[in-house]
């Protein structure tokens, strides 16, 4: 496994990757790797022939007052772990050399950073989507891999990619749990262990409202607010949004339809954790968009 921490040798090793005729998978990430991430990388391995990781803290995705700075970090424990899943590439640069002197350009949706996530992190995802143009650049995949743990992040990305017509396939793989439930994260290394019994509830409220669903609700307020009162029952916790909407363009339903997603954003003391799932008809499942 080589770690490459320059633009220009990364762009050289894809174009030769390229040349021979291989096909590379991608897969970003901002590090402090735990078992969603390798099981994306797992997803890419068997999709292309070259499996290559980027690890980057990317400052243009961070507005002032967030974690930017105390974004966890573990170099050694990461690099392990992705020679232990087969990387054969990992793009570790520093955010000089991402965002060089004189750096102005940036990518911009129009509509779905509006919704969710959007509302209280302005400029979040016009920063995202800027850093995976320039990585999906640098490195030129076929494929590319994301978790739908962030949801809106991987509408954000497949919208860019259709728009912009850059030819790769994305892939969304399904949230991986902790054995209680909760969404792993990078940032529950944050929680106390207080912390960490309340973060249980965005996990609880999610199968009551999947649990309401199947037994017929479809008013997105009842839903909603059984799930806001679950969450808003355990110490620590503070809403940000729980929404109820369509899952590709974002917008909220009035009624709910076939498919649905359920999204939230919870203040556990400090740490805002995030969640999904979708409500539709003839399952419980929430791991395809
Ligand atoms: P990061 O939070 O490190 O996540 C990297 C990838 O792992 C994302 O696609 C995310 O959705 C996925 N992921 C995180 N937790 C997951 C879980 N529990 N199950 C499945 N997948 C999970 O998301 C980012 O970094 C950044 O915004 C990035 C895309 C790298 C751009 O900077």
């Amino acid at each position: 496994m080589e770690v490459v921490e320059t633009v220009q040798e990364m762009q050289q090793i894809c174009e030769a990757i390229r040349l021979a005729g291989e096909t590379i998978a991608l897969v970003p990430t901002m590090g402090f790797l735990h078992q969603g991430h390798l099981e994306l990388m797992r997803v890419g391995r068997r999709h292309a022939d070259k499996l290559i990781i980027s690890i980057f803290v990317n400052p243009s995705q961070f507005g002032p007052g967030e974690d930017l700075d105390q974004y966890p970090r573990d170099r050694e424990g990461d690099l392990e772990k992705a020679r232990k899943v087969g990387v054969d590439l990992v793009f570790m640069p520093s955010a000089p050399e991402m965002y060089q002197e004189g750096y102005q350009t940036r990518v911009q949706l129009e509509k779905l950073p509006r919704h969710l996530c959007g509302l209280s992190r302005p400029g979040h995802f016009d920063g995202v989507a800027t850093v995976v143009a320039k990585l999906f650049n640098i490195t030129r995949p076929h494929i590319a891999v994301f978790g739908q743990k962030d949801y809106q992040q991987l509408t954000v990305i497949s919208r860019m990619v259709m728009d912009l017509n850059m030819d790769i396939r994305i892939i969304g793989v399904p949230t991986i749990r902790e054995p209680d439930g909760l969404a792993m994260s990078s940032r529950n290394s944050y929680l106390n262990p207080g912390e960490r019994k309340s973060a249980l509830s965005l996990k609880k409220s999610m199968d009551l409202a999947l649990e309401l669903f199947r037994e017929g609700e479809r008013r997105p307020g009842v839903i909603i607010d059984a799930v806001r009162s679950l969450i808003s029952g355990h110490p620590f916790t503070e809403i940000d949004y729980v929404a109820l909407c369509d899952p590709v363009t974002l917008d909220s339903v009035e009624v709910l339809g076939e498919r649905n997603l359920l999204a939230m954003a919870v203040r556990v003391g400090k740490t805002r954790l995030i969640d999904n799932c979708l409500l539709q008809n003839g399952s419980d499942r929430d791991d395809h968009i």
